[in-house]
């Protein structure tokens, strides 16, 4: 772990393992009341250093940091592929991202300003003048999942220093080596002891404390849905951000430009394995294209390379573990049994599984309506865009959707309509830039990330009036 600047050490180690083949990789420990609650004093202390930190100070450590990263790169991304079985050619791309995701938290801190208020907009406020600073909320406990343990990471920790807050860092039991490197990272940069703290270890008791804790004041959580209604119901009047599940749709169109979409749809589906809450997982193809698309996307599908993590030539791996590559299996087979027709995938081998394609999918099967999490694609026909629309928005979930035409109208018939918190236009729903606001509606949860907008939800606006006796 790392508490207030430095590694610690429990008599409980825990072996973090490769998901391809299950040799070890690393060992960590165990976090203990006795160690959350270092982490919490530790955080605490470091609270009024953070604060009294310039914006220009803040500014300065993320941005060595991001400088600090890239020159770590293969360090990082080989560290990504290992514990969490993500081809190597993504983790380079993982950590190329989070040096990105450092460097916008690095410019917000520069930006972070309140606003002027318009007092007299009111004639009871003649002769007043206001303003809102902006200050941290205080000490913020971050839970990350293994499906980007970097990046997703410094979503999180980035926006939280550079508003001056202290943060308490729970990684997914499967990927805490990222995260504690990262500290260190921090740390050579000129972090303030007590103001990142990893704590390591399974998630539920550790989780508990941490939303339960009085001294925190905001939770900052991407993971599953049922984990996020779960810290919502005891996180009190703390401030919560969840960054939830989605089972993401792609609407294809007759007059799409077909290769390009294949081209996009294919990586969309199965990067990482499917394992990223934006991948593409459910394919609404009009029925004039649609046997053309199904053909070209399961041959792009089946020309993936599925192989070892840290070979530089795969493009497909396994997923997190055996037991998840397990369901994603069986509820591609009871698919099957009520009806989808299997084009491409499997056989299994231990965790890992050759990308699935589906079509005539049923869609109450869980594998079109729950998050599938894994390498599949459930491609449906339609014959009318609005019956389209109505189906994508058939779903709990609501983070991320797309479109491929080239007919404006119809792009933005469909942008007003999807219920989504973003809608990419000619491309796949799995794409995201660093510094776009990125947040669902529905259960795939509340607030966004991004650093701009992380940072406003990392944030307080404090008002201060001013009252002229001279009127
Ligand atoms: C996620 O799985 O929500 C993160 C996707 C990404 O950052 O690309």
């Amino acid at each position: 772990m790392w508490i207030a600047g430095r590694e610690i050490r429990t008599a409980s180690p825990l072996t973090v393992r490769v998901p391809y083949d299950g040799s070890p990789f690393a060992t960590v420990f165990a976090a203990g009341p006795n160690e959350l609650q270092q982490a919490v004093e530790a955080a605490v202390a470091a609270a009024p250093v953070m604060r009294a930190l310039t914006l220009d100070e803040r500014s300065a450590i993320l941005r060595t940091a991001h400088y600090r990263l890239l020159e770590q790169k293969e360090e990082f991304a080989r560290t990504i592929s290992s514990e969490s079985g993500k081809p190597l050619r993504e983790g380079r791309v993982e950590v190329e991202r989070a040096a990105g995701t450092l460097l916008f938290s690095s410019e917000e801190a520069h930006r972070l300003a309140g606003e002027v208020v318009p007092m007299e907009a009111l004639s009871a406020g003649k002769g007043r003048m206001a303003m809102t600073v902006r200050e941290p909320v205080g000490v913020i406990a971050a839970i990350t999942p293994f499906n980007f343990p970097l990046n997703l990471s410094v979503h999180k920790i980035g926006p939280a220093l550079a508003g001056g807050n202290t943060v308490i860092h729970k990684p997914a039991s499967a990927t805490p080596v990222c995260a504690l490197k990262l500290a260190r990272l921090l740390h050579d940069c000129g972090l303030p002891a007590g103001a990142l703290n990893v704590v390591t270890g399974p998630g539920g008791a550790i989780g508990d404390f941490l939303v339960e804790h009085p001294s925190i004041r905001m939770i900052t959580f991407t993971g599953s849905a049922e984990v996020g209604l779960r810290i919502r119901a005891r996180a009190g009047l703390k401030r919560v951000t969840l960054e939830l599940g989605n089972n993401s749709a792609l609407l294809v169109e007759p007059d799409a430009d077909l290769a390009d979409c294949v081209e996009r749809a294919v990586p969309g589906a199965y990067a990482h394995s499917g394992q990223v809450c934006i991948s593409v997982q459910r394919i609404f193809v009009h029925r004039r294209i649609h046997d053309e698309f199904v053909e070209r996307f399961t041959t792009a599908a089946r020309a993936l390379r599925v192989g070892p993590p840290l070979d530089p030539a795969t493009q497909v791996s396994s997923l997190i573990t055996e037991t998840e590559a397990r369901r994603v299996e069986q509820w591609v087979e009871e698919a099957v049994a009520a009806g989808a027709v299997r084009h491409s995938g499997g056989p299994r081998s231990t965790a890992t599984l050759q990308p699935v394609v589906l079509t005539e999918v049923p869609e109450q099967s869980r594998v079109f309506r729950q998050e599938a999490f894994g390498p599949v694609a459930a491609i449906n026909a339609y014959d009318a865009l609005d019956d389209a629309i109505a189906r994508l928005n058939n779903s709990d979930y609501g983070l991320q959707a797309g479109i491929f035409t080239n007919d404006l109208d119809k792009a933005f018939h469909a942008a007003h309509r999807v219920e989504v918190g973003g809608f990419l236009i000619n491309d796949v729903p799995q794409f995201r830039l660093d510094q776009m606001p990125y947040g669902g509606v529905k259960l795939s949860g509340t607030g966004r990330e991004g650093p701009r907008y992380a940072i406003e939800e990392m944030t307080e606006p404090k008002l201060i009036s001013w009252r002229t006796r001279r009127g």
